[in-house]
């Protein structure tokens, strides 16, 4: 499959997307969203990936969605708009996905850094949403899913202003996982992404699923789910694999069954 807007490359069961906008500091126009949607949905499918890394490469991640495009469209066209479709199944991606970000994660290059499960950045990374200074607000669940990762004054503050924030920052808020220095951005995503990659990715995927679902469940809800999985893992050949291995004193080797 060839893209116009994105790179991909497999390697060692990683998948490896990058945004490919550079004159537009990778906005994200509906093009971009929906090849990124598209080849998620193919990694889904195709056992031999089990982790994902999303990039916009050594300067930017994204500047958020293309103002020029959104500059067109009316009411009914952004009710019509196909984004949130493209945005939901991103979210639907079932395996990790994990965010390299360097430079400017604006707007909806924001809101894809919380689609991600863990993000890595450079430490000049800047993460905003700007989207007050165009007379909008966020549209791809920046409002929502940043008070529940970052808390209210922090949330508040970026919305309401559009500051941007840095990456220590953003460490400090939890938004992200860790800053390394720029030149190592997606070299540690990639190791991490290896890492996750010889887990057994039933239990991945399961685990990916529980701990969202603490985002929209009471506590008893969600204790349920988690509970119901791990029952669900105990059929899996995986988990016969994993605690033989560890008798067995040797390396388990998982094949997802
Ligand atoms: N959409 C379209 N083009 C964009 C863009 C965007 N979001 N961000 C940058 N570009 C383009 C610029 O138009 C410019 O292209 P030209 O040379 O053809 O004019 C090129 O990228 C470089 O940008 P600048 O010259 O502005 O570079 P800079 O270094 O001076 O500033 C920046 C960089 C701070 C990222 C600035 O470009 C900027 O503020 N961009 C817009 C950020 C923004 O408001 N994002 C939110 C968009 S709305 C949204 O995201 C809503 C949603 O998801 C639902």
């Amino acid at each position: 499959m060839t893209y116009q807007t994105i790179t991909t490359q497999s390697l060692e069961g990683v998948l490896t997307i990058t945004l490919n906008r550079p004159e537009a500091f990778n906005a994200l126009n509906t093009l971009l969203l929906s090849e990124v949607a598209d080849v998620l949905d193919q990694a889904d499918q195709d056992e031999s990936i089990r982790v994902a890394v999303i990039t916009g490469g050594p300067k930017v991640f994204a500047a958020g969605a293309d103002i020029k495009e959104m500059a067109a469209l009316d009411a009914v066209g952004v009710m019509n708009d196909a984004r949130p479709k493209h945005w939901r199944r991103i979210y639907q991606f079932s395996k990790p996905l994990i965010g390299a970000v360097n430079g400017y994660a604006l707007g909806g290059g924001c809101e894809l850094v919380m689609h991600c499960d863990i993000v890595i950045a450079g430490d000049n990374a800047l993460f905003g949403q700007p989207e007050i200074n165009l007379g909008i607000i966020p549209g791809a669940g920046g409002t929502q899913r940043l008070i529940r990762t970052v808390g209210k004054p922090l949330a508040m503050k970026m919305v309401l202003s559009g500051e941007m924030i840095d990456a220590k920052t953003a460490l400090q808020a939890n938004l992200i996982a860790e800053v390394v220095i720029p030149e190592k951005t997606i070299e540690r995503a990639h190791q991490l992404a290896k890492t996750i990659a010889k887990k057994p990715p039933i239990a991945v995927r399961l685990a990916k699923e529980a701990l969202l679902k603490a985002f929209e469940t009471d506590l008893e809800s969600g204790l349920n789910i988690e509970r119901k999985s791990f029952t669900l893992l105990a059929a899996t050949e995986d988990r016969q694999e994993g605690i033989a291995a560890f008798m067995e004193k040797r390396k388990p080797e998982f094949k997802g069954r």
